[in-house]
């Protein structure tokens, strides 16, 4: 319990936080806060992680067992963000850590993003754009390439969650046929949305010219986009990750793009960020070699981010912390299973 005496302390570890004005505006005078300023854990010295009561966890940092020994008084990690496949969800449970996320606060913008790399790829305007830069030579429609019409394009939705569902309304109202593969999904939200259910992965790979990830990543995404994935799709679509890095194998990746079997990839996550520049792809992509030439956009974990949208995310996690530390319910827990009496997954929980 919050008394006069013990203020607690939050501590907000990665390099994000400049000030702390918006969750100063939350915990009031409850709370005294440390920046960690961190890329890595062991920049924080290990007496701040063993007196915080509450982190406010960017995604950064890896909350492993290593990591989660050192938190001697923490009640909660609240995750600022939607994807919490930094925090060791079991570990954190065994020490009696509350994990928490906030799901609502981009939603829309992701979806937006998603749609952004699409149309850009769909209407060619990341290669002729940078051409047309170069030379009067490229200021022809001629010099575009092939574009096929949006109303008679096909996209495919891996995930069909709050983002998932966002990008399928947008999609639609763009005039794309829209289907989705979600296996955790309940059954007529295909009707709900107007849209068309696949249960089998590689089937709607077949049938799509764009395909767009908003699965979480867990043991079962890692690395789902590999090369039979690939193989899958076909001649000359387009790859969409605005989820998590490595859902998509790059080296897969690479050679499919390499070949020409697809058409481009719009990236705004990465297995590693920032990217390991040494790997081929993103080697090309660098130097600006000529057959990755408006193939490829990267943009950097960006899709989330709006003015508003940080806010909400910020305030809504400080909200979070402060309820668990007050001895409320938590509005997201995303490790409650852990505590309950029977020890297992609530049913809606898929990971
Ligand atoms: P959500 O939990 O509402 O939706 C995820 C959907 O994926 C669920 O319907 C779930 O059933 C489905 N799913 C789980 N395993 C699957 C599998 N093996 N195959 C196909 N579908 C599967 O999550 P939300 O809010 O839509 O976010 C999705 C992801 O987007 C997050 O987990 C996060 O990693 C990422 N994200 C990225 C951001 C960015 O800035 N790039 C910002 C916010 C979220």
């Amino acid at each position: 319990m919050h008394s006069k005496q013990h203020k607690y302390q939050i501590l907000i570890p990665d390099r994000v936080a400049e000030s702390v004005e918006i969750e100063r505006a939350v915990f009031g005078e409850k709370a005294e806060f440390v920046l960690g300023h961190a890329a890595h854990a062991n920049e924080i010295p290990d007496s701040v992680w063993e007196t915080s009561d509450a982190i406010l966890a960017w995604h950064e940092l890896d909350y492993d067992e290593s990591l989660l020994s050192k938190l001697h008084c923490c009640k909660t990690i609240v995750r600022v963000g939607v994807g919490y496949d930094n925090v060791d969800l079991k570990s954190a449970g065994q020490r009696g850590i509350v994990v928490c996320n906030v799901p609502d606060y981009g939603t829309g913008e992701v979806a937006d993003h998603a749609l952004a790399m699409l149309l850009s790829f769909a209407r060619g305007i990341p290669g002729i754009a940078e051409k047309v830069r170069q030379s009067n030579e490229f200021w022809s429609w001629k010099k575009v390439g092939n574009l096929k019409r949006l109303s008679d394009s096909v996209l495919g939705i891996i995930g069909l969650g709050r983002i998932g569902s966002a990008v399928a309304l947008r999609a639609k109202s763009f005039g794309l046929r829209v289907l989705f593969y979600d296996p955790y999904k309940p059954a007529g939200y295909d009707k709900t949305l107007g849209i068309e259910r696949f249960h089998d992965l590689h089937k709607m790979l077949e049938a799509v010219d764009y395909v767009s990830l908003h699965a979480p990543l867990t043991d079962e995404t890692r690395g789902m986009a590999d090369q039979r994935f690939f193989a899958h799709l076909k001649p000359g679509a387009v790859l969409i990750n605005t989820a998590r890095g490595a859902i998509v194998e790059m080296d897969a990746l690479e050679r499919t793009l390499r070949v020409g079997r697809l058409k481009a990839a719009g990236l705004d996550v990465l297995p590693e960020e920032p990217p390991d520049r040494s790997h081929p792809l993103m080697k090309a992509w660098t130097n600006d070699e000529s057959w990755l030439a408006g193939r490829l956009l990267v943009t950097p974990h960006s899709a989330f981010w709006c003015v508003e949208a940080l806010t909400e995310m910020r305030r809504k996690a400080a909200e979070e912390a402060l309820r668990v530390l007050e001895g409320g319910e938590p509005l997201n827990p995303v490790n409650a299973y852990l505590f309950s009496k029977e020890n297992k997954p609530a049913a809606t929980h898929h990971i």
